[in-house]
């Protein structure tokens, strides 16, 4: 499963991408207005930083500014990937930009019809959103293992991108799940490092290599 990081914070997100870890990055208009910059401007930079794709969301809900926003938007470099959300406009939106090459997020995808319809748009990605289920009391991880098995079923080439993953289970459950990548708050990546296992793993292992008097170099 690619990770990518779900954020608009470039200082988080260079030192994130020291790791070599990171494949892409995910961004919403929640998110541009947390990092207090220009969205034009922001996404420049991460995409200049990333290689992978970086979302940008539109901020346009009619389909003609969507489809004018979308084309400025993917102006900015090549790995920008319009992110539209699943409305009929935003669809309509995706469909003009498969046609011309372009990469698409759909985004605020709840259901499988709707992720149904995504694919059938030809989105590149679609974003269903866990977290947001889950708070709802629903089951939110059942919605990637259903989408996968839509999917695989009719072979579509739409690629599930699990969103609002809140913490280290739901990573590790969406990619059991076969979601094609994972999008992550800098907080979430950084908790899949740890385990206090690892940390105390290697506290006995210094000590002993300590006793040995030993040094490699
Ligand atoms: O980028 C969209 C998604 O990941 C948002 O997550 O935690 O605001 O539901 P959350």
């Amino acid at each position: 499963m690619l990770i990518f990081a779900d954020t608009a914070d470039t200082k988080l997100l260079a030192e994130l991408n020291e790791t070599g870890l990171i494949d892409g990055v995910t961004t919403n208009p929640t998110l541009i207005a947390k990092s207090g910059r220009n969205i034009l401007e922001v996404t420049r930079e991460i995409c200049a930083m990333i290689d992978g794709p970086v979302s940008a969301e539109v901020a346009a809900t009619e389909f003609t500014q969507m489809v004018a926003e979308g084309e400025k938007l993917a102006k900015i470099a090549d790995n920008v990937v319009i992110k539209v959300p699943l409305t009929v406009d935003g669809l309509k939106a995706t469909r003009v930009f498969s046609d011309q090459g372009l990469m698409t997020n759909v985004t605020l995808c709840f259901s499988v019809s709707q992720a149904l319809l995504a694919a059938k748009a030809g989105a590149t990605f679609v974003s269903p959103f866990v977290g947001r289920l889950d708070d709802r009391g629903e089951d939110g991880m059942q919605l990637i293992r259903d989408i996968r098995t839509v999917y695989d079923n009719y072979e579509f080439e739409t690629a599930i991108l699990a969103a609002s993953l809140r913490n280290t289970n739901h990573v590790a459950q969406a990619a059991i799940a076969g979601a094609d990548c994972g999008t992550l708050p800098p907080a979430v990546i950084q908790a899949m490092f740890q385990h206090d296992l690892t940390d105390k793993g290697l506290e006995t292992f210094l000590a002993d290599w300590a006793s040995t008097g030993q040094s490699i170099l």
